[in-house]
């Protein structure tokens, strides 16, 4: 008996082409949109938040390590403002409480001298730099300057970073901090010299 064929003559090879173009496409459309999100994951996901000045009370309110190696982290602004209060032996300074990466709240270990996000595992040092996980860029820092009556204005947000300012407008990404941005957050506005 001969064998039932159905179509037109050179249907089956354009259905295989067509099939196969169409799962070549899809393979393609999958690649771009998985190695899409790769990218996203390691570019920050932060959104800026205006700018915002508070009273942070006077130096003296914050504890002086007796170790020149130690940094306390004052987290009594954490909450409110979204920023530690930094105090090492020679001065204070004030880093954003949100990760480079896509703006969780990292948590601080003081045994560590560490600062760990919860979300995706970055690691960050006293001065905020990257020590490990995919956070693209060192915590911002802010402003910080005295008041008459001898208290500290902290502003916050995009124009109250510095990081910002040098890097992230240029679309650089450095997870440290350059030499000339170290020499930059050694002083003010970013940072508090204090003698005693
Ligand atoms: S938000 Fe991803 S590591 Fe912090």
């Amino acid at each position: 008996m001969a064998e039932e064929v159905s179509g037109a003559p050179g249907d089956a090879p354009s259905r295989r082409k067509f099939f196969l173009i169409t799962g070549w496409s899809s393979l393609g459309l999958f690649l771009a949109g998985a190695g899409a999100a790769f990218a996203k994951y390691f570019y920050p996901g932060v959104l800026y938040e205006p700018q915002t000045t508070f009273n942070a009370g006077k130096p003296s309110d914050f504890v002086k390590p007796a170790n020149p190696n130690e940094t306390i982290v004052d987290e009594r602004f954490k909450k409110s403002q979204r920023v530690w209060i930094m105090r090492n032996t020679n001065g204070i300074y004030v880093m954003v409480a949100v990760c480079t990466h896509l703006g969780c709240t990292p948590n601080w270990f003081p045994g560590e001298q560490r600062f760990k996000c919860p979300c995706h595992g970055s690691n960050y040092n006293t001065q905020g730099e990257v020590v490990a996980g995919p956070a693209p860029l060192p915590l911002f820092r802010a402003k910080l300057s005295i008041a008459p009556d001898g208290s500290m204005i902290v502003t916050t947000g995009l124009l109250g970073i510095k990081r910002a300012e040098l890097q992230y407008k240029k679309g650089v990404l450095l997870p440290r901090w350059t030499d000339e941005e170290k020499k930059d957050i050694a002083k003010a506005p970013y940072f508090l010299e204090l003698k005693a």
